[in-house]
Parts: structure tokens; sequence; C-alpha cells
């Protein structure tokens, strides 16, 4: 991963940074930094928002707010990396080909810079409602036999994968959407900027 950032825009986004909102434990830590976070309005209007990703084991998930939207981001493990490429057929849209639900660093089979990383809106493409997570597994997730973990939407039954790419027949018409984000080092994620946007 470190090795794909170009060591330029590392120092720029570095700099960047020092003006965007910072979530995390290592926020509380830094009051300089801390105390140039934008205001909340400033946010709900589009100001990057800084996210520290260090304390997220894999198989964790962690929710931050951009532009008054859920932010999901899901380290997943190995096991969950292997199921995205088992449930391809039972997908609409499995190699992201309606390329406004991405950047096009986004355009691959888990939809994310980094392999283990998915970072995708938690709103439902049908009519906007929030999906829940269920990354239990078959008959205890209520979901069926055939359920590999995902996210479930109540409101009128669409499913997703764990890279937000939505299951055929169901009402969500196309996959999650994957923000603008990139990384300023291995562990911190900034929402709001594009990575250079070169195919992963
Ligand atoms: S809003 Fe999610 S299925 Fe309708």
């Amino acid at each position: 991963m470190a090795d794909n950032i170009n060591n330029g825009r590392r120092r720029l986004l570095t700099t960047v940074t020092t003006s965007v909102g910072l979530v995390g434990a290592g926020a509380l830590a830094v009051p300089l930094v801390a105390s140039m976070k934008p205001s909340a309005r400033a946010r709900a209007a589009g100001a990057p928002v800084e996210v520290d990703i260090t304390d997220l084991a894999p198989g964790q998930m962690k929710v931050v707010e951009w532009r008054g939207k859920p932010v999901w981001i899901l380290r997943r493990d190995e096991t969950m990396l292997l199921e995205l490429a088992s449930i391809v057929g039972d997908l609409s849209d499995p190699d992201s080909a309606v390329v406004e639900q991405q950047p096009v660093y986004a355009r691959n089979a888990h939809r994310s810079i980094r392999p283990d990383v998915l970072v995708v809106l938690g709103v439902c493409t049908h009519l906007g409602c929030a999906p829940s997570k269920n990354f239990d597994k078959g008959v205890a997730s209520g979901l069926g036999d055939d359920w590999v973990g995902g996210f479930f939407c109540p409101c009128h039954g669409s499913k997703f994968d764990l890279s937000g790419r939505v299951y055929k027949n169901v009402p969500a018409p196309t996959n999650l959407e994957v923000p603008p984000h990139t990384y300023v080092s291995d562990n911190r994620i900034v929402i709001g900027i594009d990575q250079e946007e070169t195919a992963a």
C-alpha cells in the first residue's frame, strides 16, 4: 500500500489534512490538530474528514459522518475477502460497471484502494434507508443458508455484499456508493479527497 502512494502527493496531502476533521482516538491526543477541526456546519457542507483506522481490527467496522451521511469503514479479514469471489454470480454489478457508484480507483472486485479496507456510504441506493451490517453466515444470519455476510436493508429487503455490491432481484438498482477518499499514511484515510485517479 505504502508503495502506491506518490511521495509528492503524500507531502501535499499531509499539508491538506491540517485543515480537515479528524476522527478517532488520535484526535484527542493532538490538541493542535483538533483545534483546527472545521465546524459541524463546515463538515455538513462537505469538508473532508480524516479517519484513523489504526485500532480497527480485521472483521470490525467503524462509522463516521461526511456531508451528513454515514460512511462505513470495514477492515475485511481473510475469510471475508475470499467470499467476495464466491458470490459473483448472485450480484447485479460485480465488476462496478455503473461508473457513477465509485471512483476509478475503486473499480475492482474489492471496490477499494486497499483490498482489506472498504470505504462506502451506508445509504441504500433504493430509497435511502440505512442498511444494517450482518456478518453472520448461513442460517445464523437469518438471511438464508447461502448468506456469506454483508449488508441488509430492512426497508424493502435489498442486500449488498462485503464490497457494497448489490445482489440481483432486490429493489436497490446499484451498488452502494464509494465516496472519494485517499490515504495520507498507511492507517489514515481522508474522506472527501480523491486518491490519485489511477486504476487499482
Ligand atoms: S430503501 Fe433499501 S431496499 Fe428500499
